[in-house]
């Protein structure tokens, strides 16, 4: 650490060279392209990181990083520069889609074989609004699912900091504002905080399906499937082209024949070579 400690308002200065080393480096980790003007992005996140180690440049900071043996500080530094944004119900169409065309079907097909299987991966599930999300549709359209104990979700992210959230399960009312009040009643306990806040806890019905874990879609599958759906949505616009098209060919052979990607609104697949079948708007399946 550096011996002199800055100001907590000190503005720490980010060098084109810096920002281009650590820019490297986080896009050689996690996929994430920070090169394209995303410099003040960059100092103000990590300064804040750098304030409460009391480094004042980033050219020590980053030797810190790379010289940490137990890797826990890449983790602190992917966790600042990554954005987590999200919510309950987002992108409602996949929602609908899921419940109306998907979930019928998947039960359809299950009781004929005496089966209540049903894998999801929610591949960068931030905070959790996503997983849940999931695991309430599932739940209420089809409570066959939930019956049997073989109907699991998995949902990972990069972060440890968004996932420690996702794990705590607890939301205040900015966050659950988009839940439908029947949801809200079914599926979280409200709770009190010390201060007085309310907070919805989630229940543990939702929480005994969902497993968390942290996972960088770098990074080879842990995991050989067959999955019935994946979702890894606002995550891939992060990601250069050639980045994109590896993960959605891992993504196709970890998913079964009949299985189904839902990616974000804002991303699009078109422009690529890849073996999926488009089915509507953010929408793919594997034939
Ligand atoms: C904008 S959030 C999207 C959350 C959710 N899927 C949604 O659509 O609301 C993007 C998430 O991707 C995660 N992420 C970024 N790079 C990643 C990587 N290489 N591996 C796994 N997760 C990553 C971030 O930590 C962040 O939580």
């Amino acid at each position: 650490m550096s011996a002199f400690a800055a100001p907590a308002d000190f503005n720490i200065e980010l060098s084109d060279k810096d920002y281009k080393e650590i820019a490297t480096f986080v896009h050689k980790t996690a996929g994430i392209n920070l090169m394209d003007g995303k410099k003040e992005l960059m100092r103000t996140r990590l300064s804040k990181r750098m304030r409460s180690l009391k480094f004042n440049s980033f050219k020590t900071y980053f030797q810190y990083v790379m010289n940490d043996k137990s890797g826990e500080e890449i983790v602190f530094l992917l966790d600042a520069l990554a954005t987590n944004l999200t919510s309950f119900f987002r992108e409602p169409q996949h929602f609908q889609f899921m419940a109306k065309e998907l979930l019928p079907k998947w039960e359809q097909q299950r009781k004929a074989k005496n089966s209540r299987r049903l894998r999801i991966w929610s591949a960068a599930c931030s905070s959790g609004e996503e997983p849940y999300t999931i695991a309430m549709v599932a739940l209420d359209k089809s409570p066959y699912f939930g019956q049997g104990g073989d109907f699991k979700i998995l949902a990972t992210d990069i972060s440890t900091k968004v996932l420690n959230m996702a794990q705590n399960g607890l939301y205040g009312p900015e966050r659950t504002k988009d839940i439908p009040a029947q949801y809200l009643q079914k599926y979280f306990r409200k709770t009190d905080t010390a201060k007085g806040d309310k907070m919805y806890h989630v229940s543990d019905e939702m929480k005994k399906i969902i497993a968390f874990r942290r996972f960088n879609l770098m990074d080879p599958l842990p995991f050989k499937g067959p999955l019935d759906l994946i979702f890894c949505r606002n995550v891939m616009i992060y990601f250069d082209k050639e980045t994109i098209a590896k993960l959605v060919e891992k993504y196709y052979n970890v998913l079964g024949k009949g299985g189904y990607l839902f990616i974000g609104h804002s991303e699009s697949l078109s422009g690529f070579k890849h073996p999926f079948k488009y089915v509507a708007p953010c929408i793919y399946l594997k034939e």
